[in-house]
């Protein structure tokens, strides 16, 4: 899968590890993210957000302290799904039920290991279309409002 990453400073380590957990599953990952000096986690957010929304990545993972700050921003560029998960679960069901294609997770909030299961759970998991598609087709109508 081609990945886009991005971190603000509360992230660079994490990013760090799920680059490589990530590379050394075999897919391409580009890093868009800070590498430790303070970065602005709106101004990071919509750079990343606008290459998932151009189609220019399969997925994003986006990282700050909680994944809330970087959630919040990325969901306002137009086309874009993203939400913060803490567990396996949730991160499968967006993608079966949601489309979601961004993940955020937060350095402060998760730890590395399972940070790193959440975010395989997430690039696994196929969106089921179907009902979910069309509750899907009608939230992201609430764009053209
Ligand atoms: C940075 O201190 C922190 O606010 C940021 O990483 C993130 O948690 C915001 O949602």
């Amino acid at each position: 899968m081609k990945i886009v990453i991005t971190n603000d400073h509360a992230a660079t380590e994490l990013k760090t590890e799920l680059l490589f957990h990530l590379a050394g599953k075999g897919h391409a990952v580009e890093d868009m993210g800070s590498n430790g000096a303070r970065a602005e986690y709106p101004e990071y957010a919509r750079a990343a957000a606008k290459k998932i929304a151009a189609g220019e990545f399969d997925f994003g993972i986006f990282l700050c302290g909680t994944g809330a700050g970087m959630c919040i921003a990325a969901n306002k560029v137009r086309g874009v799904r993203a939400i913060v998960c803490t567990e396996p679960f949730t991160a499968r069901l967006a993608r079966e039920h949601n489309d979601a294609q961004i993940l955020c997770i937060g350095a402060r909030v998760v730890g590395r290991e399972l940070a790193k299961m959440i975010a395989d759970e997430f690039i696994a998991a196929k969106f089921e279309g179907g009902r979910h598609a069309e509750r899907v087709d009608a939230f992201m109508k609430f764009e053209s409002e």
